[in-house]
């Protein structure tokens, strides 16, 4: 309970935000946040074989009579070469790595993509496969010459199951038009990150993307009843069942969810889909230390209980670095800690009024100091802007070193502390921001250009302070190129091993996105 001051100030404090009350219908309210790869980077960034001094795999490269074969398939629109035609899937989209593949396959169907891949394991040609080419980590592009596969045209929505909520689509949907899609149904994709824009469905669960709403809706591991994958072999595998509750045998579709294209291409998905929030509002708040951010989580899930849908967190430099080179500008005055809380649920009134408790509690306390309120949907994306668009305005500074990590909460912040000092002033940023909720940190370091000084002062240092902490590597956006050689930090040399022997059994050419996932030999 709040003393008479302390409830008066809350008061006072609470008087200043703004609330304008607006009960959402599915209809009336999409998210319609426009993912636009804005790219600073004009110079084509080093080719990664080069720059990571990779070693070619054994594999035939692909000549005439190939094409003759994927032509006759797929007809000769849909087979995409030339450099130009191929540099933006060559390239990832931090302009980070760059491969040299020559030829592009849009398949339409499964039986297509089981076609292709019999065909290159047959003639040992390797393969990367492609969604939106959102991807964090390197593992959505070529290393070398690998065909790239990608899911594009394999774009059709099959089924809406309005009674249970299961969609079943095909892998290539872009997840925002998915969920405009199941909006008319009055439900929504329970994912939803930054790059919903340009991302696939079967990209998200080929890297288990996280995201904003983790914390409410739980991981792709939960939400995804099933999953059809073409293995190297070009046998499909059918794992679509679309029940909530099946434990007949292993669950083999968790094999491909997280695997980034090494086990196997997923070409349709049965996603389980919660009804669409009625009311949602989202407050930003400002706060002094890390230390109140935490005590602000605490009291946020325990005051707002089941209607609390997001919990992010912004440092300083991160949101100057937005309102630097993107001129967003935030809502309220400048701060060390922000952070977005969001509730959703489907009666307005209610959640108002646990939100307003919530408020001045933490008002009331003094752990925050000021704040905002909105629930109109223009004012809302407004302020999810400043936190998905931080990825776009690091990339504008040049380099990005970016590293995805989960740690116990009490030492989330301190990552940034040390990695800052440890720099100096070789850098011209180190940032922290993220999913403080799911106990996943971003933590970001820009440069003008690539630095390979700086890469090996960052690691394996931070992974070395990771795994001290018994925290994970990489918490959402996967291993795919760059960090495999890191897996040891986070997994048991017996799991690793597993590992292998899996991608072994799978895939015994090695033609699925090689150099990815697993480490070198
Ligand atoms: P791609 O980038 O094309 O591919 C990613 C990996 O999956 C590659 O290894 C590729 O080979 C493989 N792959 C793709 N499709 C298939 C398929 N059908 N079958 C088998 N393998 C396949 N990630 C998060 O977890 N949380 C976030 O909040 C988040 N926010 C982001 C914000 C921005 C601005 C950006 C640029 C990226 C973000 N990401 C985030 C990273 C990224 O993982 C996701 O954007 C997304 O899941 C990748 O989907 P995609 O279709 O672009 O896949
Ligand atoms: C995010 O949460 O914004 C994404 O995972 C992208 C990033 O790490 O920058
Ligand atoms: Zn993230």
């Amino acid at each position: 309970m709040l003393g008479g001051k302390e409830l008066r100030h809350a008061i006072s404090m609470a008087s200043r935000w703004t609330w304008a009350s607006c009960n959402l219908s599915s209809n009336l309210y999409r998210w319609n946040k426009t993912f636009i790869h804005t790219s600073s980077c004009h110079r084509k960034c080093e080719l990664t074989s080069k720059r990571y001094q990779v070693k070619r795999g054994k594999y035939n490269e692909i000549n005439e009579e190939n094409i003759k074969f994927f032509t006759e398939l797929l007809g000769p629109h849909r087979i995409i070469e030339g450099e130009s035609e191929l540099e933006g899937h060559n390239t990832d989209w931090l302009d980070t790595v760059r491969g040299a593949s020559s030829v592009l396959l849009k398949p339409k169907t499964t039986e297509e993509v089981s076609a292709i891949l019999s065909y290159c394991n047959q003639h040992r040609l390797a393969v990367c496969p492609q969604g939106g080419n959102t991807g964090l980590v390197g593992g959505s592009v070529p290393v070398f010459d690998e065909i790239i596969i990608s899911t594009n045209l394999m774009n059709k929505v099959e089924n809406v199951d309005t009674w249970s909520g299961v969609v079943t689509c095909q892998s290539g949907c872009v997840l925002e038009a998915l969920d405009q899609h199941v909006a008319d149904f009055g439900l929504m994709v329970p994912l939803d990150l930054g790059a919903k824009g340009s991302c696939h469905i079967g990209g998200n669960v080929s890297t288990n993307a996280g995201g904003l709403r983790l914390l409410r809706y739980g991981s792709l591991h939960g939400s995804v009843l099933g999953v059809e994958a073409v293995l190297a072999s070009g046998e499909v595998i059918d794992c679509m069942t679309a029940m909530k509750k099946d434990n007949t045998g292993y669950d083999l579709k968790h094999l491909f969810i997280g695997s980034e294209g090494t086990l196997g291409l997923v070409t349709k998905i049965a996603i389980h889909c919660p009804p669409r929030p009625q009311a949602v509002n989202l407050a930003l708040l400002g706060l002094s230390t890390y230390e109140n951010v935490l005590k602000t989580y605490v009291a946020a899930k325990s005051k707002l209980g089941e209607i609390l849908s997001s919990c992010e967190f912004i440092d300083r430099s991160s949101l100057e670095c937005v309102e630097e080179n993107l001129k967003l500008k935030p809502p309220i005055s400048s701060h060390e800690y922000y952070m977005l809380i969001e509730t959703s649920g489907s009666n307005g009134t209610h959640d108002e009024e646990k939100l307003n408790i919530f408020l001045e509690d933490v008002l009331g306390s003094g752990i925050v100091d000021d704040g905002t309120v909105a629930s109109e949907p223009s004012r809302m994306l407004h302020i999810w802007g400043l936190r998905e668009r931080i990825a776009e305005a690091l990339h504008h500074e040049g380099y990005t070193y970016k590293y995805d990590i989960s740690t116990p909460l009490s030492h989330f912040y301190k990552m940034v502390e040390d990695m800052r000092k440890h720099l100096g002033s070789k850098i011209i940023r180190c940032c922290g921001y993220g999913h403080i909720g799911d106990g996943n940190l971003h933590l970001n370091i820009t440069t003008d250009e690539f630095d390979k000084e700086v890469l090996n002062r960052i690691e394996p240092a931070v992974y070395e302070w990771t795994s001290k902490v018994n925290g994970s590597i990489s918490a959402e956006h996967g291993l795919g190129f760059k960090k495999r050689n890191y897996i040891h930090y986070s997994k048991s040399s017996g799991a690793v091993t597993l590992m292998k022997q899996m991608k072994k059994l799978l895939d015994p050419n090695g033609i699925l996105n090689p150099y990815k996932v697993l480490p070198d030999e």
